[in-house]
């Protein structure tokens, strides 16, 4: 680690909490000067960090800078072997990772942006990524059972990771909008990206990139107009911390499942904070849009649906409206 991570790692650990030159210096056993450098390159990169004569540095509780360090301090021990990068700025973590991946890095990578330029969402869509208000992240995996199903279980754990970890950071409930959409009060706060990567010879899947990217405060200019209506934050206000938490606590819910060390009852939560079953939605497919109604979801988290005429179907993938 670097002076200036290092610092940063203290700063995180104990926000608000004055530690003088020397101490820092002693403690990780650089120069003062070094430590001073250190501090006014955080400054450049927006911490807020106060000097005192007497006393020292500062970091200010109120700091919300996605960092490894800011991250790593809310972490299970589960979570220890992931090899976080927070990057100020990438055109799409997903495709970033994708390259990792095929340069052979390991299960655990993650890549996180501050600002994706080229953000991809679901059917070849953008994902509106701006700096600052948003996480964008991506985990590498390399499943064990290499079925291609696996991929679709990954995104199914990790709605609903994403959704434990909204609520425990905002105290507000979130819902699934089938397939993998995470709503707050009928708000898309967040979606979900799955790319998997199939052997041509064995047609087994080599890896799993899962991207996520949450709305966490609304961008200053607004939500762009194609989106307005639809989009939501989970904050309305800055928060300590409130990225570094939301991340960490996303990891650590995605992990604990995905490792199978917390629940196998994923699929019942799954169903518990789905926001279509009961109503009536609009299904769109090549051949066209139909009514149904939402009567359930099945164990593979499948979508249950009863048309108009009353014939039924059982949906894998796909788009609906509500
Ligand atoms: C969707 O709602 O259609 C899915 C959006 C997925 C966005 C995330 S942000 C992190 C990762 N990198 C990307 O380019 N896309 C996913």
């Amino acid at each position: 680690m670097s002076t200036r991570e290092s610092i940063l790692a203290l700063f995180e650990e104990h926000k608000g909490v004055f530690f003088s030159g020397e101490e820092i210096a002693a403690k990780l056993s650089v120069s003062r000067a070094a430590v001073w450098k250190a501090v006014n390159s955080l400054r450049k990169d927006g911490y807020e960090i106060t000097a005192v004569s007497n006393k020292g540095y500062c970091l200010s509780a109120e700091t919300d800078i996605l960092s490894a360090q800011g991250i790593r301090k809310y972490l299970i021990p589960l979570c220890g072997f992931l090899n976080l990068n927070v990057l100020p700025e990438v055109e799409s973590t997903n495709g970033l990772l994708r390259e990792w991946a095929d340069a052979g890095k390991p299960e655990g990578s993650v890549v996180i942006a501050n600002l994706q330029t080229k953000g991809r969402g679901r059917f070849g869509r953008s994902f509106h990524s701006p700096a600052d208000t948003g996480i964008y992240l991506s985990i590498l995996l390399r499943p064990e059972q290499a079925e291609p199903t696996q991929a679709s279980k990954i995104t199914t754990i990790a709605a609903v990771a994403a959704c434990e970890a909204v609520e425990l950071v905002s105290n507000r409930r979130a819902q699934i909008k089938w397939v993998n959409d995470i709503y707050l009060d009928d708000r898309k706060i967040s979606g979900i990206l799955t790319e998997a990567s199939v052997s041509m010879e064995t047609g087994s899947v080599e890896y799993v990139i899962l991207g996520i990217g949450m709305n966490i405060y609304v961008p200053e200019e607004g939500f762009p107009e194609e989106i307005r209506e639809s989009a939501g934050a989970i904050f309305d206000k800055k928060q300590n911390d409130g990225k570094n938490h939301l991340a960490a606590e996303f990891l650590n819910r995605f992990l604990s499942i995905y490792q199978g060390i917390k629940r196998e009852d994923y699929v019942e939560e799954y169903r518990r904070r789905s926001l279509v079953v009961g109503r009536e939605i609009i299904i769109f497919s090549p051949k066209g849009e139909r009514k149904a109604v939402a009567t359930g979801v099945d164990e593979d988290c499948h979508l249950l649906v009863q048309y108009e005429d009353g014939s039924t179907d059982r949906l894998s993938s796909g788009e609906i409206h509500v």
